[in-house]
């Protein structure tokens, strides 16, 4: 498998063509970005965690009946993936009350919530990502009702398989952000990633954060945090 043409080059990651229309080869960069790109900074190594980390989540949920864009891992930042139209949607699944959940309800950060809860944020980086619901969502064509109710359900489904899994290696899995891709013929299946980026983790005992909140929040011991995730997963010694 070869890399062709760059397709698309986003904040994080490289997307290229390859000798086959129907796969791409995506590239995991160490750039970090938040706040739609007004803080910007490099993580030494995350191109490599979220490379195997999201090839881990990958295989894992494939193994029980969820559809992803994962093909193969080439190298240690690169992975081939299926060939997919991204749906223009980022779906967050939140089990705790954090981030942006927690500004906008008065919630203080670590307040358990009774079930999860599902939101949708539109993806458009000159808009920053505004929150939509079902009707937008419908009224926008930005999907149908069927796949809505499809990307719905996956992504619970993904969420309860994560929660389980991440607390057998001691990790609390606060919320979530997952993206979904169209086949070329017509199938939703899970793309993007799944990587301390996309994701909270707090350790289960000491609720120490695990993820990119460090580099968010200037909180240091960022690339230590990626690699004890690593550690959790069995992937690192
Ligand atoms: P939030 O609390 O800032 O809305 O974030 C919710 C989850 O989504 C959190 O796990 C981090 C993840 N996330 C992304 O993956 N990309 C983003 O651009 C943002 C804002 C959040």
């Amino acid at each position: 498998m070869q890399k062709k043409e760059l397709l698309y080059e986003g904040k994080a990651k490289k997307v290229y063509k390859t000798e086959d229309p129907e796969v791409y080869i995506v590239s995991y960069k160490d750039d970090a970005t938040a706040f739609n790109g007004l803080k910007k900074g490099t993580i030494v190594g995350k191109g490599v965690v979220n490379n195997e980390m999201s090839n881990f989540m990958f295989r894992m949920l494939e193994k029980e009946g969820i559809p992803t864009h994962y093909i193969e891992e080439l190298n240690e930042r690169e992975t081939a993936v299926k060939k997919v139209t991204i749906v223009p949607l980022e779906v967050i699944i939140r089990n705790v009350a954090a981030g942006s959940l927690s500004k906008r309800l008065g919630l203080p950060e670590g307040t358990a919530l009774k079930c999860p809860v599902l939101e949708f944020s539109y993806k458009n980086d000159e808009l920053g990502d505004p929150m939509v619901n079902d009707y937008h969502i419908l009224a926008m064509d930005l999907a149908t009702r069927e796949e809505l109710d499809q990307i719905a359900q996956m992504s619970f489904k993904i969420n309860q398989l994560m929660v389980d899994f991440f607390k057998s290696v001691k990790v609390d899995l606060i919320d979530f952000k997952i993206e979904f891709g169209k086949t070329s013929d017509g199938q939703i299946i899970l793309a993007d990633e799944i990587s301390p980026d996309t994701c909270r983790f707090w350790d289960s005992d000491t609720h120490e954060k695990l993820d990119k909140d460090r580099f968010r929040r200037d909180m240091g011991g960022v690339e230590e945090a990626y690699e004890e995730m690593m550690r959790r997963l069995g992937l690192r010694k």
